[in-house]
């Protein structure tokens, strides 16, 4: 009887603790199968259209010039629900709104202290709330942007680059991480993100942002929270490369690449330097290759509307990811370089190879070095299926065959082409460098 009393309660124990480990073993799922995020910054730097933050920072204007845009934030034509569903229809999963840039404008009425455009602009209201329940109805995660570093917080050590309020006052800096708890706190409590976006941790040590108390407090709110790197301390939940896509694959188990779609993160109506829709799907695309995420930067003008070359990006991202949305969603990294010139990913369970074609081949495409049996070819999205040939496989070799596809003019998309290749099991690819054939 004791004895089984004694398993019962071990089981039950065992069962309690697995329940609780599940969302942290399962919590990067949606993550990593999202592929495409779209982050925002908004703030009143777009009123004059400078660089975020930073424009006082580099003193290319006095701080009090910078607040002066306070007065002209006004949101006057910000509707949420138009942005989320731009965002739902582009093809994103996630959208990360900056909640507070390095100037400490909150974009929600925080009753932390510091500033915020419900009280110190026209907006005059929350800015965040209806963005993110209007994320949530379409079923898109919802994450929050926030700077660890504050520099216009009467509590925060830097003001400038040259300029210091104090220096090596631990205690004064601990008020103000006291105040980052406390928003971050709200920030949970009001909207409770699906994902934290830090940035700025490079000013001060882990231990000084009390970093792990930090990611302790939100997963006490939210034990499925994602969290990026930018926490600082190695805390964060996945890497964050910017603006340069990785040439190989990042070691990191999960990484997302943010990346602006002309050359910066706010407004800014002389900066006219657009990557096109094709330009950005294609470094999209090298993303999906090297299994991480792209992150991809939209800037509202200060009344809420977006230039019409967002739109433009945003559609052609929509197209693109809905015709091919089996290559998108929860695809894996592809097989490594040199077996076909052009980016490939395969299926969760490996055994379709997908191959992503920005430009029309000559003649046929040449996969080389698979060891496998092609099944089925054909194109994503479009649906015809595809002829193959294999050339110079000898019966007795070990050495795979060239393979040759055929694909006619029509079946081409007007940016990237998807094949999908069927294979008779999981790849298996050849890797050998070659040698003597001795005996015939
Ligand atoms: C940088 C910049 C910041 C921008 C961020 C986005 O860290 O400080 O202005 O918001 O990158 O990744």
């Amino acid at each position: 009887m004791r004895k089984t009393l004694l398993s019962l309660f071990l089981l039950c124990h065992f069962a309690a603790l697995a329940q609780q480990q599940e969302p942290k073993v399962n919590k990067m799922q949606w993550f990593d199968d999202a592929k495409l995020g779209i982050f925002i910054h908004w703030g009143i730097y777009s009123v004059h259209g400078i660089d975020e933050s930073w424009s006082f920072f580099n003193g290319y204007l006095s701080h009090e010039e910078y607040m002066q845009q306070k007065e002209g934030f006004t949101a006057s034509k910000y509707d949420p629900e138009a942005w989320a569903q731009m965002i739902a229809s582009s093809g994103a999963k996630y959208a990360v709104l900056t909640t507070k840039h390095h100037d400490g404008m909150a974009l929600w009425p925080t009753n932390a202290g510091g500033l915020n455009v419900v009280e110190h602009t026209p907006a005059g209201r929350d800015l965040v709330g209806p963005f993110m329940q209007a994320l949530e109805k379409r079923g898109v995660k919802k994450g929050a942007y926030f700077s660890m570093l504050d520099w216009s917080h009467p509590h925060y050590d830097r003001i400038t680059r040259d300029e210091f309020r104090y220096k090596n006052d631990p205690k004064r800096f601990s008020r103000f991480v006291d105040f980052n708890f406390s928003q971050i706190k709200e920030l949970s409590a009001q909207y409770d993100p699906d994902l934290f976006w830090f940035d700025g941790d490079w000013e001060h040590k882990p231990e000084e942002w009390k970093s792990k108390e930090l990611k302790e407090q939100i997963l006490a709110h939210n034990t499925a929270a994602i969290i990026n790197s930018r926490i600082g301390g190695g805390l964060g939940d996945y890497a964050t490369p910017e603006q340069g896509v990785p040439i190989s694959k990042p070691s990191a188990p999960f990484w997302e690449l943010c990346l602006t779609t002309n050359e910066n993160w706010g407004y800014q109506p002389t900066d006219t330097a657009f990557k096109t829709p094709s330009e950005l799907l294609r470094i999209f695309v090298d993303c999906l290759k090297m299994g991480g995420n792209l992150l991809m930067n939209i800037a509202p003008r200060e009344d809420g509307t977006f230039p019409d070359e967002v739109h433009g990006i945003m559609d052609e991202f929509g197209r693109w990811t809905q015709k091919h949305a089996p290559a998108v969603y929860g695809v894996k990294a592809g097989i490594p370089d040199g077996h076909v010139y052009a980016a490939t990913s395969l299926d969760p369970k490996e055994k379709i190879l997908y191959v992503y074609l920005d430009s029309k081949v000559k003649e046929s495409l040449v996969i080389k070095g698979l060891k496998n049996k092609i099944n089925r070819i054909w194109v994503v999205g479009h649906g015809a299926k595809l002829e193959h040939k294999v050339r110079g496989k000898q019966y007795w070799s070990t050495v795979p065959g060239l393979v040759y596809i055929d694909i006619p003019e029509e079946v081409y998309d007007p940016s990237i082409t998807v094949l999908a290749i069927l294979l008779d099991g999981p790849f298996d690819l050849y890797r050998e460098a070659g040698s003597v054939i001795e005996d015939n």
